[in-house]
């Protein structure tokens, strides 16, 4: 029965692994101004939404997990609310505001974005 267990444990941990594509989100449209945007915030925006967002915003008041910004649909659907709340100084909620230079990253973020057709 242990050893059931065991493999049953096993298993669902493979599984669990091989599920876990939140990461790895493909180009839903592959076209040049999505992979802009995403190798932007891959390399340049995603730190920052890691180190200041993403512990509050990983389903913690979204239940859905639609807050969490460090996924790449997520970002691009909300790069302007994003970029709003930092620039109003309302997000990092109850911390300092962000650095101008970071702030400047989440608009040029946005504009990528508002170039995906
Ligand atoms: C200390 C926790 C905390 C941190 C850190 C945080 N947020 Fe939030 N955020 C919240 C809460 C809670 C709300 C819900 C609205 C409210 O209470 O103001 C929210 C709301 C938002 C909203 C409005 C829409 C939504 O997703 O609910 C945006 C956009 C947002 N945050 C972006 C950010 C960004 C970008 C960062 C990082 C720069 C960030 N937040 C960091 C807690 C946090």
């Amino acid at each position: 029965m242990k050893k059931l267990l065991f493999i049953l444990g096993i298993s669902l941990a493979i599984y669990a692994c091989s599920n876990s594509s939140d990461d790895e989100i493909k180009p839903v449209n592959g076209n040049a101004e999505y992979e802009a945007a995403e190798t932007y915030f891959n390399n340049t925006l995603k730190p920052i939404v890691d180190a200041k967002c993403v512990s509050c915003h990983t389903g913690y008041h979204s239940k859905s997990n639609s807050s969490n910004y460090g996924t790449l649909s997520n970002a691009i659907n909300r790069a302007s609310g994003m970029y709003n709340q930092v620039n109003a100084g309302n997000m990092p909620k109850g911390g300092d505001k962000l650095p101008q230079e970071d702030i400047d990253k989440f608009k040029a973020f946005l504009d990528l974005v508002n170039k995906i057709p």
